[in-house]
């Protein structure tokens, strides 16, 4: 039996991610978490989920659940657009918010809720589960400690397929409610790993952002140069037109290599480490990483974990609206560069910039901005 109190967890949209991620993650941490309900416009989906995951408080609407059920914690699995209205909206009712990627579609509407964030005391928490998964914690303790060196070189490569019916979903490829493609909803994971990694210190992108070859607003590609404060450069690769579908991370430090080959859910042993020996010969170190037992059901389960133990301690948690603001404003930075055809320095975004008020401020005329510069 656990000692602490079992925090009160609602689940918001149980479409893909929320049924095949967040409603197992919750269900299988029953010891610490007890799911209070299940809120989704589409009643065949709350229904089928409140029967797999056990659960009879079912919604359409979460201020009515949060009325009723005053859960601690609110995740919000919806499509992107809903993120902010339903992050906000929750933490007036005095709930936690766990909610999916990306954040928020713009500077401006993260800094609103940040604001909310001050206004009400609550914290929303941005899904970051590569930071999470398999290895990634050793990974950053051993680069921010300089273990192997100061790191120099970064790589984020995410290359996958999405076939024309991915975007059969009506929300998805649409500037209003997927707010960016591939860079921003495929390879969020591994850029946003790569820059923790890295120290989170990026000063600078160049970047090209296009849509090549689906019948999407949003990009289905893009490639991009990173300038790190310490002076590290990066490339960064996002696509989902890639037949090879991999998520590949590689970091070399001044006295080591280390690489993460992995898809969708990195594990301890897709880590590696190489090193160059007293003959000048590539060898893999293997004492590094120390295993770790496989994940268990997800990686979104060890963020919950993380935020259920902040939460019981009264402490603040990772991963708050203020550090996901960083990685968007690096990702609005990408598409900025992308548009004007030069880079874009860290901070230049503020009020004022179209880029602070929508993430891609070139949408649509994304074309006829390249054919200008
Ligand atoms: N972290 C990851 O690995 C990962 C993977 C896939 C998707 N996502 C993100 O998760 C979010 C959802 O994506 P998805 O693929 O699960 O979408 P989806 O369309 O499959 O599911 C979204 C669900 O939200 C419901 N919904 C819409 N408006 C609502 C409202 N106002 N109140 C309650 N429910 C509402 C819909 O009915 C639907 O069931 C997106 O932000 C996406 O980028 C993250």
């Amino acid at each position: 039996m656990s000692s602490h109190p079992l925090a009160r967890v609602a689940v918001v949209g149980a479409g893909g991610i929320g049924a095949a991620a967040h409603l197992p993650a919750v269900t299988s941490l029953a010891g610490e978490v007890e799911l209070v309900a299940i809120v989704d416009l589409d009643e065949e989906r709350r229904t089928a989920a409140g029967a797999q995951f056990g659960c009879g408080n079912l919604y359409a609407d979460m201020a009515q659940m949060q009325a009723e059920q005053r859960p601690d914690i609110v995740i919000i699995a919806t499509p992107p657009h809903l993120h902010e209205p339903l992050s906000i909206q929750a933490m007036r009712a005095g709930a936690w918010v766990y909610c999916e990627k990306p954040l928020t579609g713009s500077l401006a509407s993260a800094d609103r809720i940040i604001a909310a964030e001050a206004e009400t005391g609550q914290w929303t928490i941005s899904v970051s589960q590569f930071r999470y998964a398999g290895g990634s914690q050793q990974a950053h303790e051993a680069l921010r400690s300089h273990r192997w060196g100061r790191p120099l070189i970064g790589v984020a490569h995410t290359t996958w397929y999405r076939g024309p019916e991915y975007w059969d979903i009506p929300w998805r490829g649409k500037f209003a409610t997927e707010f960016a493609g591939a860079t921003t909803t495929q390879a969020y994971h591994a850029v946003d790993l790569l820059l923790w990694l890295m120290g989170g210190d990026w000063a600078s992108v160049s970047g090209i952002a296009d849509t090549l070859a689906r019948p999407i607003e949003v990009e289905d590609a893009s490639a991009a140069v990173v300038r790190f404060e310490s002076g590290a450069i990066a490339t960064l690769l996002s696509t989902v037109l890639s037949s090879k579908q991999e998520t590949r991370l590689q970091v070399i430090a001044e006295r080591a290599t280390v690489d993460l080959d992995t898809l969708y859910l990195p594990q301890c042993d897709e880590w590696s480490l190489r090193r160059i020996d007293e003959e000048g010969q590539t060898v893999v170190d293997a004492s590094w990483p120390v295993p770790e037992p496989p994940l268990e059901v997800n990686a979104h389960r060890s963020q919950l974990q993380a935020i259920l133990a902040a939460w019981r301690e009264g402490r603040v948690p990772e991963v708050t609206a203020s550090e996901a603001r960083a990685t968007l404003e690096f990702l609005t930075a990408l598409y900025k560069s992308s548009a004007t055809g030069g880079p874009v320095a860290r901070g230049e975004i503020g009020a004022g910039d179209p880029f602070y008020e929508a993430l891609d401020a070139a949408g649509p005329d994304r074309k006829g901005v390249h054919a200008r510069v």
